[in-house]
């Protein structure tokens, strides 16, 4: 598998066998997006949710029996990936917007709760504090934002480690090492991770100030920030 010139094109391919590739290729996968309901509080009624790099819907594919009358926008560079969810989400209220992050229009205190599973890794350190301070002003007071990422950066002196596990993991699901090679491709053009300290710091100056982390097993964490 060739990697493609953008992130719109490259999850248009990657769109096709995607779940089935993300549990393979992604330690915890499943348990980091079913963190996406499991550590929201029991009495959190979302009304209005916005979902950043929704790819296929796994994690709005979550949300929606919990929360079926919420309306969900869907934001995603990727065409096919926003046509996968049309698919699947037609009985719930959608508003999709097949976009770049950097130009969707935040509305101020809009949302109720803003998840992003493993979206804002794409993102440089100044688009990601930027993203942050978006997120902060377009929910409501109380509201929540949730994410899922792998949380190292490229510099931090175990990435070499990570590397070598996370290679491991992937083997075992492929192994004829084609799929790792892919990903490597993929990580060096595509990927572009921070470190877990730095963004809780960005969460902080973005203004949150409860901000938890439900799960965390080696760098593949879910943070939960409320407003
Ligand atoms: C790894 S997939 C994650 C999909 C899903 N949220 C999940 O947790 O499985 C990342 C998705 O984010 C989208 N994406 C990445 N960077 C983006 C950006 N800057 N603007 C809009 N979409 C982006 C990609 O097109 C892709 O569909």
């Amino acid at each position: 598998m060739k990697i493609k010139k953008n992130i719109a094109l490259e999850f248009n391919d990657f769109s096709k066998n995607y779940t089935n590739d993300m549990i393979g290729c992604v330690p915890h996968y499943a348990e980091l997006i079913s963190s996406f309901v499991e550590h929201l509080p029991n009495d959190f009624y979302p009304k209005s949710i916005l979902d950043l790099g929704c790819g296929n819907g796994n994690v709005s594919a979550q949300l929606m029996p919990h929360f079926p009358d919420a309306t969900y926008t869907l934001v995603d560079a990727s065409i096919e990936m926003i046509n996968l969810c049309r698919k699947q989400f037609s009985s719930y209220n959608v508003i999709y917007a097949n976009n770049y992050f950097k130009d969707f229009a935040f509305k101020k205190d809009e949302y109720d709760l803003v998840v992003a599973g493993f979206s804002l890794h794409h993102c440089d350190e100044v688009e990601k504090q930027s993203i942050f301070n978006s997120i902060y002003n377009s929910l409501k007071k109380g509201g929540i934002f949730s994410y899922s990422d792998l949380m190292i950066s490229k510099t931090n002196p175990d990435h070499k480690k990570l590397i070598k596990s996370w290679e491991k993991f992937v083997n075992i699901s492929f192994p004829d090492g084609e799929k790792w090679a892919w990903i490597m491709e993929h990580y060096e053009a595509f990927d572009k991770p921070t470190d877990y300290d730095l963004q809780i710091e960005y969460l902080s100056r973005a203004g949150f100030e409860n901000i938890q982390t439900p799960f965390k097993k080696a760098y593949w964490t879910h943070i939960q920030a409320i407003k």
